[in-house]
Order: C-alpha cells, then sequence, then structure tokens
C-alpha cells in the first residue's frame, strides 16, 4: 500500500530563518552553529534561504515567541524579500504560531518550526512502511493542536466530498465548525494509523525474534545525521544502501551482515540519525526505531571528525543513548571522514576527549580493518566463558560452539569432547545440561581449532 504521509503545503521555495538566544540559557551550539543546521535541514525540504533573523531576549514571549518590534521586523522582511516560508530553530507553541501567522496575514507564506521541518524530511525518507506510519502519526499528533484555517483541505479530501466552511450534507452536525470536523477527521487518522502500526511492530517483533534465534551478534551504526553512518555500513558490507549528501538518508534501520577478520560473521544495523533540538516526543515517536539499539550487542558511534561541532553532535548522539537506556552496552567511537583532515590531523578536543576512538574513512576504506578488528574483539569479550563435555552422540553442539563460539581447547576424551571457550548468552542455555568445571587430568591430545 502506498502511503501519502501529510506533506508541508505549498511547495515551499523562498525562506526566512528566524533564531532566538535567552540570557544565560546554556545550548549546546551557539545562534549562529544553530541556525547554519537549520538552513541545511531547509535546503533539504527544497527551500532557498534568502535571509536570517536573530533576537536574543531575557526569555521567549509566550504569545508571540520573537518580541513585537522584532515580529514587525519579520512581517517587513516577508513583504519585501517574497518569503514564501519562515521557519523558526525554536517550537512554537500552537499559540504562538497562531499568532505570527495573524500578524503577516497572508495565506500564502507557511509559518514552520524545526520540528514540522524534520517531519517533512522525515516523509521524504520513510523507506519501510512502519518508518512512513510512524511519520504520518507524528505529522498527525504535532497538527491537531495547531489546526487553522489551512487544514481545512483533510476533511474533504479524507472523504471526498465538496465542503464550505459552513458545512456539506450528511458530514457536519448543525453548528459544527470546519474545524470541529478536522479535528474529529484527525483523531481518526490517528488512531486508524496507531492500529497499523501495532501490526507492523508485531511483525517487527517476530522478525527480531528470528534474528536472535540467528545468534549473530548484532552492532548498531548509531550518530548524528550526516554522519557517515549509511557509507559506513555500505563500507562495511557487500550490501548497497542508499546514502545521500543530505540529512536524514536513512529513516529507517536496515540490517546487514559483516564479516570479520576471522571469519565469523555478525550483524549491523543503521539507524535514524540524530539531531540536536529534536523534541522529546519526537523522540517518543521514534522510539520503536531507536529501540532496535538496544537489541545490539554493541554500538558503534559515528562522528564526523571534520565537522566544526563534532564534539557537540557527538555529546547530543550520547544524551539521547543515555535517555534510551543504552547506557550498559559498549560504544566503540569511530572518527569518520578522516580523509577531509589536513594532515589527518583530528581537532585537539576531540583527541583528548575520545582517546579510545579509531578513525577511519569509509569513503576511501581507509582503517577499516582496524576497526573491524576492534569490533571482532569487542563482540568475543562479551561472550560467557564456559567448559563442556559434550557427549560423542551431541556433535550438533560441537558444531554450534565452533560456529558461534570461540574454541580456546577442544579435548577428545573417553566420555566425549571437552571444550573450552566462549559462547554468545543467548546460546549458553543449549550448553548448560554438559557444562563441566575446569577439567584434572584432561585426557588425551589437545586439539585447538
Ligand atoms: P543520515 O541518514 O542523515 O543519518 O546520514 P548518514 O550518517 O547515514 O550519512 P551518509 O552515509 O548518508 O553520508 C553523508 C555524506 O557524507 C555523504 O555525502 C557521504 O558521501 C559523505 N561521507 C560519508 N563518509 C565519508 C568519508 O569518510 N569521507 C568523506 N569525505 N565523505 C564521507
Amino acid at each position: 500500500m502506498t502511503r501519502h504521509p501529510v506533506k508541508i503545503q505549498p511547495i515551499i521555495e523562498r525562506g526566512l530563518l528566524v533564531g532566538v538566544a535567552i540570557k544565560g540559557q546554556p545550548t549546546p551550539f551557539s545562534l549562529d552553529d544553530s541556525l547554519d543546521e537549520l538552513e541545511r535541514l531547509a535546503e533539504t525540504a527544497g527551500v532557498t534561504v534568502v535571509t536570517r533573523l536573530t533576537q536574543t531576549l531575557q526569555r521567549p514571549n509566550p504569545a508571540t515567541l520573537i518580541g513585537k518590534g522584532k515580529l514587525e521586523e519579520l512581517v517587513s522582511i516577508v513583504r519585501a524579500e517574497d518569503i514564501q516560508v519562515v521557519i523558526f530553530d525554536d517550537e512554537l507553541s500552537p499559540r504562538q504560531q497562531r499568532e505570527i501567522e495573524k500578524a503577516i496575514d497572508d495565506d500564502d507564506v507557511k509559518v514552520l518550526d524545526r520540528t514540522a521541518l524534520i517531519l517533512d524530511i522525515f516523509a521524504q525518507h520513510a523507506h519501510t512502511k512502519e518508518g512512513a506510519l510512524q511519520v504520518e502519526l507524528a505529522q498527525y499528533e504535532y497538527r491537531l493542536p495547531r489546526l487553522t484555517r489551512a487544514w481545512t483541505h483533510l476533511a474533504r479530501q479524507a472523504g471526498g466530498r465538496a465542503g464550505g466552511a459552513t458545512g456539506g450534507v450528511g458530514v457536519r452536525g448543525p453548528g459544527e465548525t470546519q474545524l470541529e470536523i478536522d479535528r474529529r477527521e484527525i483523531n481518526r487518522k490517528i488512531s486508524q494509523l496507531k492500529k497499523e502500526l501495532a501490526e507492523v511492530r508485531a511483525h517487527r517483533e517476530r522478525y527480531r525474534a528470528r534474528r536472535r534465534a540467528s545468534h549473530l551478534p548484532l552492532a548498531a551504526l548509531v550518530g548524528y545525521t550526516n554522519a557517515g553512518k549509511s557509507t559506513l555500513l555500505n563500507a562495511l558490507t557487500p550490501a548497497r544502501v542508499l546514502a545521500e549528501d543530505k540529512l536524514f538518508a536513512t529513516l529507517d534501520p536496515t540490517t546487514r551482515k559483516m564479516t570479520l577478520p576471522s571469519g565469523r560473521e555478525a550483524l549491523i544495523t543503521d539507524t535514524v540519525g540524530f539531531i540536536q533540538k529534536l523534541p522529546t516526543d519526537l523522540v517518543a515517536a521514534f522510539r520503536a526505531t531507536l529501540e532496535e539499539i538496544l537489541e545490539a550487542d554493541l554500538i558503534l558511534h559515528v562522528v564526523d571528525a571534520s565537522h566544526p561541532n563534532a564534539s557537540e553532535q557527538a555529546a547530543v548522539v550520547e544524551e539521547v543513548l543515555d535517555d534510551l537506556g543504552a547506557g550498559h552496552i559498549p560504544v566503540v567511537i569511530v572518527f569518520n571522514k578522516i580523509d577531509l583532515l589536513p594532515g589527518r590531523q583530528l581537532a585537539p578536543e576531540l583527541a583528548e576527549d575520545y582517546p579510545e576512538a579509531i578513525p577511519v574513512s569509509a569513503l576511501t576504506g581507509e582503517n577499516l580493518e582496524t576497526l573491524l578488528a576492534h569490533i571482532e574483539a569487542l563482540i568475543i569479550a562479551r561472550m560467557q566463558p564456559i567448559q563442556a563435555l559434550l557427549p560423542y552422540d551431541q556433535g550438533d553442539l560441537v558444531d554450534l560452539f565452533h560456529t558461534f563460539g570461540v574454541v580456546e581447547e577442544e579435548v577428545h576424551g573417553n566420555d566425549g569432547v571437552r571444550l573450552r571457550g566462549r559462547l554468545p548468552h543467548t546460546l549458553v542455555g543449549r550448553f548448560e545440561a554438559y557444562e563441566c568445571p575446569e577439567s584434572a587430568g584432561a585426557p588425551a591430545v589437545p586439539k585447538r581449532k
């Protein structure tokens, strides 16, 4: 089924960015850096940024976010520069959005905030059914409290009915406004989407169970948007995944098989890129996607080491990981794009803050072998040490140990094969009945794999 997430209307072109700094309120990014990022987001959504407007305030204005004078300035820029979309770097409350729209007083000019913009980009990049459903749901939930005249087309489209502000036959009850109909329609859509999502998730849970049964270790790629996760996934696996120089090229996790230096196999999964100022409820909307991370045996945190805000971006990702409850999973910091660093020289604060990081270039393939070796060492370290005496009629278990575990010693005796080594946690239960303590006087010839 093809889905049509609601897109921002009309197709936007000339944009004005608005940023606000609150005195004494620390932020991870400077106002300029945050607006640079917003400009890239806007470009990704097809907006050409014509100019920017900034203001430093003691506290945000509850009615219009920016001050009265600034709002007048905004309106005159919109008129003079023929602006079609005004994008605020901070989240606007429904009331602020309405007041600003009222001041501009032009139905052809859209007022958006960072969240609406990100949702629009998410909608363009949702590749799987679950991703598309999540975005559509998040868009409806975001818009519900913000309904204005601009969205009245929803009810008409959904029912294929003619309708005006005063009602249509069989659609509206007496005295019911178009706004109320829209609201009801959106609420109906929301519950329908939730039901569909529950079905998709049940299916995904079955897929996860199959993956667990494969006993292959799982590495999750995480990172700030555009850090190079998809490119790294491509470089580490023979699979082809879309890699674009656009933010959020990856919205849905994609899992592939990779081969580690010893020949052992592992799974690697890509996840949606993180970004600062992603509102908590939006993070919640994508939680199911991010929950994939909690299943991982290790996390590969990809950082674009060539980005001037690399440290701040890494900090944002660490915070989201903490919020998700992924603190217990070992993390490998991967400094990507080192081919772009003059003399391969890392910024001093990066080198200092992350001495264990592995510098690579996903594009040129530089140092990927070291990364793979590191991944394998960590996976093995996560396995459980075990010693088992397997009777000769349990050949399948001996094979299983060899395929998915690490055999450190193998001794063939009269009563069976004694294996010492490490096994993935998911497999330990299968060997419980045969576990034995360190052997005294091991028989016959030791045989190493
Ligand atoms: P999101 O989907 O936004 O989360 O992005 P991502 O982290 O998956 O990034 P992606 O792999 O799409 O790469 C973003 C851009 O960086 C693309 O233009 C890549 O070609 C480029 N890139 C990735 N790795 C490297 C690298 O090692 N060196 C250089 N020079 N460019 C790279």
